[in-house]
């Protein structure tokens, strides 16, 4: 494996803050960083704009999508995003194309000893979809979270419906491990999840960027 693992973690949330290499793909160039206050007006224009493209696949909460969505939302959930972060239980990463906001990798739920593990989510602006963005960021995110932060365990969970994820996790070797029945309200009603997971043992030698550079799927900016 390309990337040291401490034996035991320097701090509480080892590994973030963060900002990791950027690579190029078809889009652009795709790089990562911790989420910003700054980032709601992007943020907001973008989720407004795709309402179709995102809420089929979203968590249902309470208010209409403008709402939820608007500028005035986001510093309230960055402050919660920034205050999990900085508790170790997150790593909230936005995902930058060509230098501006484009979308968010999430690391949520990230329990340490002894399970070492977290879930990962993730969403991109319809604009640059299908352009490689997501299935380099998430190679980058898992990579540095069995490396730097020291997980051991990352797991995702799709619709069935959901082709272009279900092909993100393709790409990038995760292991379909079951079908989790009416998970998560999405959408407005309980829908079932495939459940995918990746362990520190599955990662290629030069890790998941490695791969997708040798498959020349993305290169080194
Ligand atoms: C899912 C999502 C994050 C993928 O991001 P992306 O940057 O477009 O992903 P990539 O370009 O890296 O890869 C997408 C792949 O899916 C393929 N794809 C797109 N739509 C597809 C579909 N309906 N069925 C099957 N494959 C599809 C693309 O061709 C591409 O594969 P390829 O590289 O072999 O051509 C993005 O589509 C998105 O934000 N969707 C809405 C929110 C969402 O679904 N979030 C995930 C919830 S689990």
């Amino acid at each position: 494996m390309g990337y040291p693992v401490p034996e035991r973690p320097p701090g509480r949330h080892p590994g973030w803050p963060a900002r990791l290499p950027p690579l190029r793909v078809r889009a652009g160039v795709v790089a990562l960083r911790p989420v910003r206050l700054r980032d709601g007006a992007e943020w907001s224009a973008i989720r407004i704009r795709d309402e179709a493209y995102l809420s089929p696949w979203e968590p249902t909460l309470p208010g209409t999508w403008l709402e939820r969505n608007s500028s005035i939302e986001w510093p309230g959930r960055w402050l919660q995003l920034r205050a999990a972060a900085r508790r170790g239980l997150a790593l909230p990463f936005a995902v930058t194309v060509d230098g501006r906001f484009a979308g968010h990798v999430m690391v949520g739920n990230v329990v340490r000893e002894p399970l070492l593990s977290a879930y990962v989510g993730y969403w991109v602006d319809s604009r640059v979809s299908g352009g490689g963005v997501i299935t380099a960021a998430v190679a980058s995110v898992v990579d540095h979270c069995f490396g730097p932060v020291g997980l051991h365990r990352l797991e995702a969970t799709v619709r069935p419906e959901n082709g272009a994820s279900l092909r993100v996790l393709e790409k990038l070797g995760f292991r379909q491990e079951g079908l989790f029945r009416r998970y998560l309200e999405v959408d407005g009603a309980w829908r079932d999840h495939l459940c995918f997971a990746l362990t520190r043992e599955e990662l290629p030698p030069k890790g998941l960027v490695g791969r997708l550079v040798a498959e020349g799927r993305a290169s080194r900016a």
